[in-house]
């Protein structure tokens, strides 16, 4: 069965005690990272001076998803930062494979996100390039948005493009994950689940990401047979 990871999202983490806020989540599979420039978004977050702070201190793995312009030029750094997975935007990519390879080369998982309006099959003949696929359920930028459903079929084309060609490349969803939407996600075949507010809005945020690793699992599961 295709595993079921929970990567909440430090944007609606408290942003002066992140250490703090990191060990509440240490049962995660992973942090997501969300990196924005005020240019490929209209938002503003954290540069590599701070994630290199989160991945010194981190109990769990980083998720870094870029969304930057020139993603190119700025994303290989990240991965020399030593961490675990580098997410860039398709749209902010001119050389998407060349850089999915510097990625893996320098040691981190590559992976490439599609906002909800960038279609898949431009991508799928690049799918052995990654480890995985975000594809953003929100349009990027801000935390705390409705889960766009528009976004199943598209899931849904991914997952049998991958089934089909036996390659291994995890489905991320990001934006708007609930424990109600996450089983319309897990359904159509996302088995990676970002979750800012779902979990940091929660007043337990480890039994909240407890109930959304069950939700998710169980539909995973329920998918197989
Ligand atoms: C939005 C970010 C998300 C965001 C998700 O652009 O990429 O990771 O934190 O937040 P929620 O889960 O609140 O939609
Ligand atoms: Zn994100």
């Amino acid at each position: 069965m295709t595993q079921c990871c929970i990567n909440p999202s430090i944007l609606s983490a408290d942003f002066v005690n992140l250490e703090a806020e990191l060990n509440r989540i240490s049962t995660a599979d992973a942090v997501h990272v969300d990196v924005m420039d005020n240019h490929f978004v209209p938002n503003l977050t954290i540069g590599l001076p701070v994630v290199q702070r989160i991945q010194a201190v981190s109990p769990v793995p980083l998720d870094a998803h870029l969304m930057i312009a020139d993603a190119d030029r700025w994303a290989p750094g990240f991965a020399d930062a030593g961490l675990a997975s580098v997410t860039f935007h398709a749209e902010a990519a001119i050389a998407p494979i060349k850089l999915a390879r510097e990625l893996r080369a320098r040691g981190s998982k590559a992976g490439m996100a599609l906002r909800p309006g960038t279609p898949v099959e431009p991508y799928l003949d690049m799918l052995e390039e990654l480890d995985m696929l975000l594809i953003m359920t929100v349009e990027p930028g801000f935390g705390g948005q409705a889960f766009l459903d528009l976004t199943l079929p598209k899931i849904r084309r991914a997952r049998k493009a991958i089934e089909g060609s036996g390659i291994k490349v995890a489905i991320q969803v990001d934006g708007g994950i609930t424990e109600d939407t996450i089983t319309r996600a897990a359904e159509a075949g996302a088995n990676v689940f970002v979750a800012g507010s779902a979990v940091y809005g929660a007043e337990d945020p480890a039994a909240a990401i407890d109930r959304l690793r069950r939700a998710g699992s169980k539909t995973l599961r329920s998918a197989a047979e």
